[in-house]
């Protein structure tokens, strides 16, 4: 078991500095940064850790790090990287030579915040060994980091350069032959994920790895840095976003050591499962009912603002303004409101409940970021047109209202489609609502 890179080692050491491993080594170390703690060390252990390019950024990092990997060659090669960096990096590191497989005897149980397995497990014919020993060694609340060949898209590489038979094949069969000259096996993630949870590790987010350059020659050089730069960048985005991150060459699962429950004993334990979905179901709906409530309790204050202000309620005044021929009759109003804000407390609620790893946190809390601005210019309008009669500073307001709803739904169809779509009744209602306000404007303020 896992004597299988042993083959390509040589391979391996060649290809260290080429456009394919620099774009995966780089995308592990961003993926990962999200995951560590900056400022405060953490216990790292590198399961496999070859050459040592995370060891030596950890290490950089302050980090702690223990590596251990089967090869005495590419231990040698990070001794020797190792000796020109600082004493104070240096010091961070133990390397110990070992095979995975005896990892229980190698290091502590249970005392590592963070263990990585990256581009080991497709060498084992069967990972539950391996898997076995990296869920043992991390501590209580920590993660294991896995980088495994993407099982649900073994065909997409085959597929591109036109290799039909082995595209084929891929669709069913998990082995495959690498670039390194070693036929190695692929990990489906939902059962890479199965066997996690039967491990108490449970899979907090994943992300593509090479989604854009896996195709590149295996000898294909650096371009510059600019261009480097920008492809990283591009590679990072389809590495968290769907649907690019499901087709990508490698699949990079941070799962997490929780209880035996919530790592999804389902079999063992159906009552808590069951409650545990209910709960989730009931969490939900009462999120849904909060963004209608918001919005209806928005809405409702500031018709009572209006109405205070004037002495009598917002229909009776709009049929005393002037309007022009395309303003709809005064019962209109309260009907659409009422449908646009299930559309689009539907709308945030869906952004709300997007998967973490479905998206990148920054464009979800930007997205409730526009949706609560949108909250608060929408109360505006009323106490604007009916109690104070400032028409011209409430079409302001509604204009500005139709401009956040637009941005509102471009961000939130980063994180959502559904969401995006369920913001488009308010943004063309919004554009409607400004060019009537603006007419009426026009007609009645003096
Ligand atoms: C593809 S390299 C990955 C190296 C490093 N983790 C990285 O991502 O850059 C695979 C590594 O796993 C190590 N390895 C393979 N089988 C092993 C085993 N049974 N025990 C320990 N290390 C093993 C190899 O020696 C090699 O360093």
């Amino acid at each position: 078991m896992g004597k299988g890179f042993s083959a390509g080692e040589e391979s391996w050491r060649a290809g260290l500095g080429t456009l394919r491993q620099v774009v995966r080594q780089e995308l592990v170390t961003r993926q990962l940064a999200a995951h560590l703690t900056a400022g405060r060390p953490m216990r790292v252990l590198d399961v496999g850790c070859g050459q040592g390019t995370q060891v030596l950024a950890l290490a950089r990092a302050g980090h702690r790090v223990t590596g251990v990997d089967s090869s005495a060659t590419l231990l040698g090669d990070l001794e020797a990287a190792l000796a020109a960096e600082t004493a104070e990096v240096r010091g961070q590191v133990r390397l110990v030579h070992g095979e995975a497989e005896r990892l229980a005897d190698l290091v502590p149980a249970q005392d590592f915040d963070a263990v990585l397995c990256h581009g080991v497990l497709m060498y084992f014919a069967d990972p539950a060994p391996l898997l076995t020993g990296v869920a043992a060694a991390v501590a209580p609340g920590g993660f294991a980091s896995l980088l495994v060949r993407n099982g649900d898209a073994l065909a997409m590489r085959p597929g591109l350069l036109g290799h039909w038979p082995t595209a084929q094949r891929a669709f069913d069969d998990m082995s495959y032959g690498n670039r390194i000259g070693v036929t190695a096996r692929a990990d489906r993630l939902a059962d890479l994920t199965r066997l996690l949870a039967e491990r108490e590790l449970s899979v907090d987010v994943w992300y593509g790895v090479r989604v854009f350059t896996d195709t590149a020659a295996s000898d294909a050089p650096l371009p510059g840095e600019e261009e480097l730069r920008a492809l990283l960048d591009c590679e990072e985005r389809a590495g968290s976003t769907d649907p690019y991150r499901g087709v990508a060459a490698l699949v990079h699962v941070i799962a997490r050591r929780v209880l035996p429950v919530i790592a999804g004993r389902a079999a063992d334990m159906p009552d808590n499962d069951e409650r545990s979905s209910r709960r989730r179901r009931l969490r939900q709906a009462g999120a849904w009912a909060g963004a209608v409530g918001v919005y209806a309790a928005a809405q409702a204050l500031s018709a009572w603002a209006g109405q205070r202000e004037a002495g009598r309620g917002t229909r009776p005044q709009y049929s005393q303004f002037e309007r022009p021929a395309f303003a709809p009759p005064g019962a209109v109003f309260p009907l659409a409101w009422s449908v646009l804000n299930l559309t689009t407390a539907s709308s945030a609620w869906l952004v709300w409940r997007a998967p973490d790893s479905a998206t990148p946190a920054p464009s979800r809390a930007e997205a409730l970021a526009w949706w609560g601005a949108a909250v608060a210019i929408r109360s505006g309008y009323v106490p604007l047109a009916f109690g104070r009669r400032r028409l011209w500073a409430a079409t302001a307001d509604a204009a500005l209202l139709s401009a956040v709803m637009t941005r509102y739904a471009f961000v939130a169809r980063r994180v959502d489609q559904t969401a995006a779509v369920l913001a488009v009744p308010e943004v063309a209602w919004t554009a409607f609502a400004t060019a009537l306000s603006a007419a009426i404007a026009a007609k009645n303020v003096p």
